[in-house]
């Protein structure tokens, strides 16, 4: 009899439920479905919290429906357990007694902050000390200043903490709040290393970062292992009451976990909007000064294991930008063969700074260059430098892993979107040097969290998964080649990071 995990992904554009085979990790009733972002001003991302829970009760309904379609012997009654995975950082407030909101949730994206952040990093003590703590750049990305905004500019925030009534989370704390009928307020350990209060040293939440966000006590989650007991279903329409949530994931450390990085040096590429890339350092936290972020990668009852990451702003987007404001286009298919139909020849760069430049620099001031136009330069050539500018700006990344961790990254995992494009894996692969691996099933954040949960319900060691190797790919540009032009994009990008004043 086969028994089932569901998998539950609350991204930042939709929610995706599925149900995975404890078998054999097989997904069924894969959906997804969107819900509306809320841009009330140029820079301001925000989600209404009842958008995020009614999308998720129509996921997993679809998905019920869709797995008993697909499956003979599927049946609700043989969900032995449930992974939440979802966007990191984005964080609202509600009331843990009636579980009224208080206001939208303030969007990782959302940059409302900035001012606040930057007043904190101009003091180099401070910036040093929440980079020691938390392995964070001092940025509005992360929830601190978000829930300090809420707590200031939501009466009922302000009014709840004062009655010891108010929960400050992010999305999976809100979610299996939710989904445990408001018995669990609780969140896990990769979850909390993106809020800035969590000290990576101790495990817990910091007093100092507490006091200098003003966040009160008793308003953040328990911290639990990502792989453990968060709480039982209650009360929710179409699932029994009691399925045991047993895995609990930041979506980028769900991927990680799904391309089964779980030893030291594995890493993985997720290739959305943009491009997040993660590299497992073992037990050790490795303290990047280098613009690189150090986080939890998952952790267990028994111990938590880290990783560095690096994210571009552009990765995805750079293709849709071409498509959307030129028409040179129609889609990520189309550039592949466009740009293979010019030979490389070196001559045009481009650097995909149209969002800013994200780690290493962090300069939100950058913008989009493109360099070696002559009168002959071919619109073919163009896309073929935007492709190769995606692929550069992530190897430059993982050689920064590398050489901060000291550590020689073994295997790649690649994902998302853009990983289906052949050609852009090849020469990803060319420019990095190292074998790329592209799973069958390219869903790795549901697959992640439906892994940690299966691991956390069977009380296994995260070894009992093994990896699944869809499609392998090996350099096969000379090493000085790849050096050469990896040393050149270099140039250029420093080149835009000093333009923009970094
Ligand atoms: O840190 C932000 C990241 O977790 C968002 O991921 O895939 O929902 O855009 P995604």
């Amino acid at each position: 009899m086969t028994n089932y995990i569901l998998s539950i992904d609350e991204g930042t554009t939709g929610i995706q439920a599925s149900f995975f085979s404890m078998n054999d990790f097989s997904m069924h009733g894969n959906n997804k479905i969107e819900f509306p972002q809320i841009y009330p001003r140029p820079g301001l991302v925000e989600h209404n919290p009842n958008d995020i829970w009614e999308t998720t009760l129509k996921a997993i309904k679809k998905s019920i429906e869709l797995a008993q379609d697909s499956e003979k012997n599927f049946s609700i009654s043989k969900v032995t357990a449930i992974g939440i995975t979802n966007q990191r950082e984005t964080c609202l407030a509600w009331n843990k007694k009636t579980g009224e909101i208080a206001g939208n949730a303030i969007v990782w994206q959302d940059r409302r902050t900035s001012e606040f952040c930057d007043s904190l990093k101009k003091n180099e003590s401070l910036r040093k000390m929440i980079l020691k703590k938390t392995g964070l750049v001092c940025d509005p990305y992360f929830s601190a200043s978000k829930m300090r905004w809420m707590l200031e500019q939501y009466p009922k925030a302000k009014q709840w903490a004062h009655t010891g009534e108010l929960a400050l989370g992010t999305v999976d704390s809100y979610v299996i709040w939710k989904l445990t009928g408001g018995v669990s307020f609780v969140t896990d350990h990769t979850n909390a290393s993106r809020t800035m209060l969590y000290n990576l040293h101790t495990g817990n939440y910091d007093q100092e970062l507490m006091s200098l966000f003003s966040i009160p006590n008793n308003t953040l989650p328990e911290i639990k292992p990502s792989i453990g007991r968060f709480g039982v279903t209650k009360g929710i329409e179409g699932l029994p009451d009691g399925i045991p949530i047993t895995g609990n994931l930041g979506d980028q450390q769900a991927a990680l976990f799904g391309q089964n990085c779980v030893k030291t040096g594995e890493a993985k590429i997720t290739f959305g909007t943009g491009a997040f890339l993660l590299m497992n350092t073992g037990e050790n936290i490795v303290e990047a000064d280098n613009g690189l972020l150090t986080t939890v990668a998952y952790s267990t009852p028994q111990k938590r294991v880290f990783a560095l990451e690096g994210s571009a702003f552009i990765a995805g987007a750079a293709v849709q930008f071409l498509r959307d404001n030129f028409g040179w286009v129609k889609n990520s298919a189309e550039s592949a063969e466009l740009a293979m139909s010019y030979p490389r020849d070196e001559e045009v760069l481009f650097v995909p700074s149209l969002a800013g430049l994200g780690a290493p620099y962090w300069n939100p001031q950058a913008k989009g260059v493109l360099f070696g136009l002559t009168r002959g330069t071919q619109q073919s050539q163009i896309i073929r430098a935007v492709l190769e500018s995606i692929a550069m700006q992530n190897v430059q990344l993982l050689r920064l892993m590398e050489e901060i961790s000291e550590q020689k990254i073994i295997r790649v995992g690649v994902d998302g979107g853009a990983s289906r494009n052949d050609f852009l894996m090849q020469l990803q692969a060319d420019i990095l040097q190292t074998i790329l691996i592209r799973p069958s099933n390219i869903e790795t954040t549901s697959l992640g969290a439906a892994r940690a949960a299966c691991i956390g319900v069977l009380e296994e060691d995260v070894t009992f998964i093994k990896s699944d190797i869809g499609k392998e790919f090996n350099s096969h540009m000379p090493e000085a080649l790849a050096n050469a032009n990896l040393y050149r994009w270099l140039k250029a990008v420093d080149c835009v990071n000093q333009f923009y004043g970094s």
